[in-house]
């Protein structure tokens, strides 16, 4: 185990996007940037995620390198998912060249994982480390909304306002599949917002009766079409639930669209742009303060600072109301 070398002043930031990307990154890391130089910091930007940190792959920015981002999608960062960071051989190299390129502290944007391992390398280097929500997931504690979550349930909601245009035509049943990995925020608020008749969840064990309930109605004698949103799932996803119906009721006609990676995409809305605006901002603030090992957050309204160990707990609960709204709101 290493001695800290960082009870020193702090002068120099890294910053980094890893895991999947989510759009507002951009926002974040141009906020990170301005309001680290703002307060007389120097900032690194590492590529690639823990990876360009294993492999030196960093670069000094000046405000000038995050000008025009902000309404970009994707990170100008790059990301990955880093194998090798999960060793205790990847993560000492990665400490070795902070030392080797004077970064004093760590700003981590991204989801579970990445925030997972900022917490055991901060543990294991006392490197002070901040981290941002970044994930279309919505899956972390201590925060109303993480970066990219809002831009992606927008996606949705315009992509199955275009399936219920066909789906009414031919007077079909559709199971639209969402992203969420094990969290069912983006199915349930997508359905919410598109007006879907159902939505299947991880978190609501009740999904799969909801679907008999809702063939049990009788579908067509009210509605000529239906659009259940269903959370992704190795073994329960769309094709799960249409082939179940397919079978029980083959008076139905149904169909399946599996929306994929283009939800990740796209020109972040203005609030995730604000959020990650203001999360990047509460980083600096943080470390100003000597907050370290703590993921930056919103709740209602205000910068809250959550321990790592809070946020990444993966209990995040759907609110029980939105269930029961959207059971009423598709009689
Ligand atoms: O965590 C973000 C996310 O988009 C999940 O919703 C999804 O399960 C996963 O990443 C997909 O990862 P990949 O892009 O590596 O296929």
């Amino acid at each position: 185990m290493y001695m800290s070398m960082f009870k020193r002043k702090i002068e120099c930031i890294g910053v980094l996007t890893s895991g999947g990307d989510a759009p507002g990154m951009n926002a974040a890391i141009r906020a990170v940037t301005r309001a680290a130089i703002a307060n007389g910091f120097r900032v690194m930007a590492v590529y690639r995620g823990y990876e360009g940190l294993i492999n030196n792959e960093i670069r000094e920015f000046s405000t000038e390198d995050v000008s025009n981002i902000i309404q970009r999608g994707g990170t100008i960062l790059k990301t990955a998912r880093s194998r090798d960071f999960e060793t205790p051989e990847g993560r000492r190299k990665a400490y070795d060249n902070m030392l080797l390129r004077g970064i004093d502290a760590l700003v981590v944007i991204g989801g579970n994982g990445s925030l997972t391992g900022a917490r055991i390398f901060a543990e294991e280097y006392d490197v002070p480390c901040i981290g941002l929500p970044g994930t279309i997931d919505n899956d972390l504690n201590g925060t109303d909304s993480t970066i990219g979550y809002d831009t992606t349930l927008n996606t949705i909601m315009e992509c199955v306002d275009k399936i219920r245009d066909t789906a009414t035509s031919h007077e079909r049943i559709f199971f639209v599949e969402v992203m969420g990995r094990d969290a069912g925020f983006l199915a349930q608020n997508s359905a919410i917002a598109a007006g879907a008749e159902a939505a299947i969840i991880p978190e609501d064990a009740t999904g799969a009766n909801q679907l008999e309930h809702f063939i049990g109605r009788g579908i067509r004698k009210s509605k000529n079409s239906s659009i259940v949103l269903v959370s992704e799932s190795p073994r329960c996803g769309a094709m799960y639930y249409a082939e179940r119906v397919k079978r029980e009721y083959p008076e139905y006609d149904v169909r399946v669209s599996i929306l994929g990676h283009l939800q990740r995409g796209g020109s972040p809305s203005a609030g995730d742009r604000i959020l990650a605006s203001r999360l990047g901002v509460g980083a600096i603030q943080a470390i100003l303060e000597g907050q370290r090992n703590v993921m930056i957050g919103i709740k209602n309204d205000e910068v809250v600072y959550v321990p790592f160990s809070n946020a990444i707990k993966s209990d995040k609960p759907v609110k029980k109301e939105l269930i029961d709204d959207l059971a009423v709101l598709s009689i």
